[in-house]
């Protein structure tokens, strides 16, 4: 199952449609587009059923993120659904897995901005249940995300850690496959990504030629 990294609520009743869908990732660029308070667009998105929906905290030392933290949590009870947090992960990330653990062990944590191993690694003993390296941005860095992911992978497996890689990040459908080939477990991808990554011209010129045929012969 994926995931699908927006807040467009045309795209996201699109893509539930699919039925390929766990979950919404958002994150606050991604919120700002939407021209509407934060807490009003999680409510609209909330609204569609959309499996976990993942909020990232913003602040710019631990006691805001944590705060910001509360305030999700709160409002996850108040909609009696638990929001998914994300939580950027450099080193003042750590302090904040460990203090969210405390403060409920069942929040469900995705560990964001990760642009190499050495992040995932510490991320992931922390606590992160989900890891998203950021595909199109490692590689506009200059570094090679597949590279990454394959021994963010390697790591978790050999110590049966339970963190999930959810890959993050696309510009091109063929990266979501080189992702999950490396070894990300799952991705986060906008609409268009997964559309192009079943319209490819020749099977949809194949498709429009067995539809001819077929309303030729009645
Ligand atoms: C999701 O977790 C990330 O915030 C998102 O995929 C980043 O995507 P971008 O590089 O297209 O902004």
């Amino acid at each position: 199952m994926m995931f699908i990294d927006t807040a467009n609520i045309n795209e996201i009743k699109e893509a539930l449609k699919t039925g390929i869908i766990k979950g919404v990732t958002t994150n606050p660029t991604i919120l700002r587009k939407g021209n509407k308070p934060r807490f009003n667009q999680l409510d609209d998105i909330l609204e569609l059923g959309p499996g976990m929906l993942f909020v990232q905290v913003v602040g710019r030392d631990t006691e805001e993120l944590y705060a910001d933290y509360l305030k999700l949590y709160d409002y996850g009870i108040s909609k009696g659904k638990a929001i998914g947090i994300k939580t950027p992960m450099s080193f003042m990330g750590l302090e904040l897995v460990r203090r969210i653990k405390e403060h409920d062990p069942e929040t469900v944590i995705l560990g964001t901005a990760i642009y190499s191993a050495d992040q995932a690694i510490l991320s992931s003993i922390a606590g992160c249940d989900y890891l998203a390296p950021y595909v199109n941005r490692m590689k506009n860095c200059g570094l090679n995300p597949y590279d990454e992911i394959s021994r963010m992978r390697s790591f978790i497996d050999e110590r049966g850690l339970t963190t999930k890689i959810l890959a993050a990040s696309f510009k091109e459908a063929s990266q979501v496959t080189d992702a999950l080939n490396a070894g990300a477990h799952t991705c986060t991808a906008p609409l268009s990504i997964f559309k192009l990554m079943m319209d490819k011209d020749a099977a949809l010129s194949a498709i429009e030629v067995f539809n001819c045929d077929g309303e030729s012969i009645g």
